[in-house]
């Protein structure tokens, strides 16, 4: 043992250093000085005449502790360790099981031989987190397999296979044993009969000799296309650049340079934020860890709508088995029909195999009938947005289901206790809100309604996982938090169209803050005719709180329900989503504008910008004070999974600190002093901060 995290032993003649750092072997301080002295343990072992490096657990080290950066850094420094093992003067095999990724990948590409197990994943993530490889990554990796490769796997960021490991040259073997250690032991044996002397990768120059120029300018061009706002990919390029103009040493301290000035940069705190963020909100106050859950194996889905299908193929893509009802056989057949659609299209993306397409059609058996529903464990309701229908159901659920089975709704405005009622189970209803188009959406908003159960919550609360979403729990309120924060938003924007800025302009500026689409041409992607359908129930309803017709539902009352119909707001050539400007809609607007005696003036884009993103906040911080959130991390992950918030800003709330409160309650002052409306009235908490000199962060 050479530390409490990394331990050494021999195995014959093999020295065996083996990282212990629960959960996932993050090399943080602790690990980067037991890996050094575990290293100098093993030069000095005279019985050992090769050193293997393995990791115990779930995974090799999956990168460097991401919770140290910000923090002063502690020696050793990961660079030094790494370099003491590239240079050993024994023979270094890794072998690597589970995930090899950032810091724990570079350790492994300093070693000198590397083995995988088959179900191993590879990866260089750093440019998820803003960051790049900063310990010999960017000049490591291209030596083993290229700058044209090596560029590809750290500017994606995604990990590969062993198998494409193999084949690209990051690792010479792929084991199909099932344990890493036992593949390393085979390769250090057969290193020591063959008589393999030590490879440092530094010393390789095969690879990066000769190397076309136009590669790293065609990247750049790529680069000023695909990502003009991020920081860290261009950093990538001048990094793996370093690799091929510079000797080793110079390249390493390049990317050391180019590193900290990732580290530095916003983007990377935001990027960081976001990644904690997506974990943190599986945690409820409240609700402890062990809470007990509900076994769900069965799943019944009522609606084979788009929302009803999409919510059936997310349960059926994690292998659960599904019964899709529908009241209508022919509403049936086309949802059954569409979902086979869906996925025969991503077969011909390459995404599925044929088999996965049938197996997956296999698990959705679609129903007429509610007595079909007697064993699910549970139910999710995506029937029309209409309370009474939505009672009726659930008065129906309540006499088929068996005891103990959650029934969801999927309602996005209705309010769940209202449905709860309709049942005599009202602990076991729950709002599981998914977005639009459910099987591609990662945000799942789970409503806890006042009679919820714990266990239930802490079951959907699971689910979310096992379908890989973002669950994040809310309460009831009109919107919930996602849409009532987008309502503000919309609002917002229509207020500066009737001002004078085109809807263009509006999108323009959001995109150019990082999301990628604008509101405008968001709203053509999800269908006017929903907000529209919506609007036309509240005024129906006599809702005092419902808006006035205006040009939006001009353009629905007119067929143009967006995308779908290859009109809305914008136009589209048919099959194809580029949002194409229609002077048709801005005489539309111009019309609206001129009835109702607007005369319009040039809009600023900072107005633009600065107007949406504090109403957003705004009503953000009223959903914190009255509980629907429990914490502002729950908001930053509904708006970055739900709502393509910039992932480098790390959320509204995230931002709001970044730019500082004071700054944005004078902003939201100075707009009701102008504007005047409740919404407009700074939230009480957020003055409260403001007052207390504290930020979303310390609640
Ligand atoms: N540092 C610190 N904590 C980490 C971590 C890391 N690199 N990676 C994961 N964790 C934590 C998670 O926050 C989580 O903590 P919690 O239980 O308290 O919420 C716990 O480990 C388990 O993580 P997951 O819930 O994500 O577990 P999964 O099994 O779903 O996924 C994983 C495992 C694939 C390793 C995933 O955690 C992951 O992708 N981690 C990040 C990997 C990464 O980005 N590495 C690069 C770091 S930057 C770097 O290496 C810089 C270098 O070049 C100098």
């Amino acid at each position: 043992m050479v530390s409490s995290v990394v331990s050494y032993r021999r195995v014959g003649r093999v020295g065996v250093i083996t990282v212990d750092y629960p959960p996932v072997n993050a090399v943080g301080v602790g690990v980067r000085s037991g890996l050094r002295s575990a290293l100098d343990a093993g030069l000095a072992d005279a019985w050992a005449d090769i050193l293997l490096l393995t990791a115990a657990g779930r995974t090799f080290m999956a990168g460097a502790d991401i919770r140290e950066f910000g923090k002063p850094s502690q020696p050793p420094i990961l660079p030094e360790v790494i370099a003491a093992f590239d240079a050993s003067a024994k023979p270094i095999v890794a072998a690597i099981h589970g995930t090899a990724l950032g810091g724990g990948l570079e350790v492994a590409l300093a070693c000198h031989f590397r083995v995988a197990l088959r179900s191993a994943k590879l990866g260089l993530p750093e440019v998820k987190l803003g960051l790049l490889p900063g310990a010999g990554g960017t000049q490591r990796l291209p030596r083993l397999i290229g700058p044209a490769k090596a560029l590809d796997m750290i500017l994606s960021g995604d990990p590969v296979t062993a198998a494409t490991a193999l084949e690209l040259g990051v690792i010479d073997a792929v084991d199909d044993g099932d344990s890493a250690l036992d593949a390393g032991l085979r390769l250090a044996e057969r290193a020591l009969a063959e008589g393999w002397a030590p490879r440092p990768t530094s010393a390789r120059t095969d690879k990066i000799t000769d190397i076309d120029p136009a590669l790293f300018a065609d990247r750049r061009a790529a680069l000023a296309k695909r990502a003009p706002h991020l920081f860290s990919p261009h950093r990538c390029v001048d990094a793996v650049e370093a690799a091929v103009a510079l000797p080793f040493a110079d390249g390493v301290a390049r990317e050391r340079e180019l590193f900290f000035a990732c580290m530095e940069s916003p983007q990377r705190a935001g990027l960081i934020h976001s990644f904690f963020a997506e974990r943190e909100v599986a945690k409820i106050p409240g609700l402890p860890a062990d809470t007990p859950k509900r076994d769900v194996r069965a799943v019944a889905v009522i609606g084979a709508g788009t929302m009803g299908g999409g919510i059936a193929m997310c349960f059926a893509n994690a292998g659960f088995s599904v019964r899709l009802l529908d009241a209508a056989a022919e509403s049936l057949d086309r949802g059954v029909q569409a979902i086979r659609r869906n996925y025969e299209a991503s077969a011909k993306k390459g995404k599925l195999t044929d088999a996965q397409v049938e197996s997956r059609m296999a698990l959705i058996r679609p129903t007429l009938s509610y007595d079909d529903l007697a064993d699910a464990d549970l139910v999710i309701e995506a029937a029309f947005e209409n309370m009474e229908i939505k009672r009726r159901i659930f008065a129906e659920l309540d006499r088929v289901c068996k005891p103990g089975a959650i029934l969801a709704t999927n309602t996005s405005t209705l309010d769940v206790n209202a449905i709860a009622a309709a049942t005599r189970r009202p602990q076991d209803v729950v709002g599981m809100h998914f977005f639009s188009p459910a099987n591609v959406m990662r945000l799942l908003e789970n409503v806890r309604g006042a009679q919820t159960a714990d266990d239930v919550l802490a079951t959907v609360m699971d689910l979310a996982r096992r379908i890989g979403k973002v669950g994040v729990l809310v309460g009831v309120c009109y919107g919930f938090v996602g849409n009532r924060i987008l309502h503000q938003r919309g609002r917002e924007s229509m207020a500066l169209v009737d001002e004078g800025a085109s809807p263009q302009q509006a999108d323009r500026v959001m995109t150019e803050f990082g999301f990628p689409l604008g509101h405008f041409a968001m709203t053509d992607l999800a269908g006017i005719d929903v907000g529209w359908r919506i609007r036309e129930e509240r005024r129906k309803s006599g809702d005092p709180d419902a808006q006035a017709v205006n040009w939006l539902d001009a353009l629905a009352e007119q067929g143009r329900y967006g995308q779908k119909t290859n009109a809305g707001i914008y136009r589209y050539e048919p099959g194809s989503r580029v949002a194409i400007p229609d002077p048709a809609v801005d005489a539309m607007i111009a019309a609206d504008r001129a009835k109702r005696g607007l005369v319009p003036r040039a809009v600023s884009d900072d107005e633009i910008r600065d107007r949406c993103l504090c109403a957003m906040v705004n009503e953000a911080a009223k959903i914190l004070d009255e509980g629907i959130a429990a914490r502002p991390v729950d908001v930053d992950a509904i708006w970055l999974h739900g709502y393509g918030f910039p992932a480098h800003r790390g959320g509204l709330l995230f931002w709001a600190d970044q730019v500082g409160l004071p700054v944005i309650a004078e902003a939201i002052d100075g707009y009701h002093a102008r504007f005047g409306g409740s919404h407009w009235e700074l939230s009480p908490l957020l003055r409260r901060l403001v007052l207390e000199g504290r930020g979303f962060r310390d609640l």
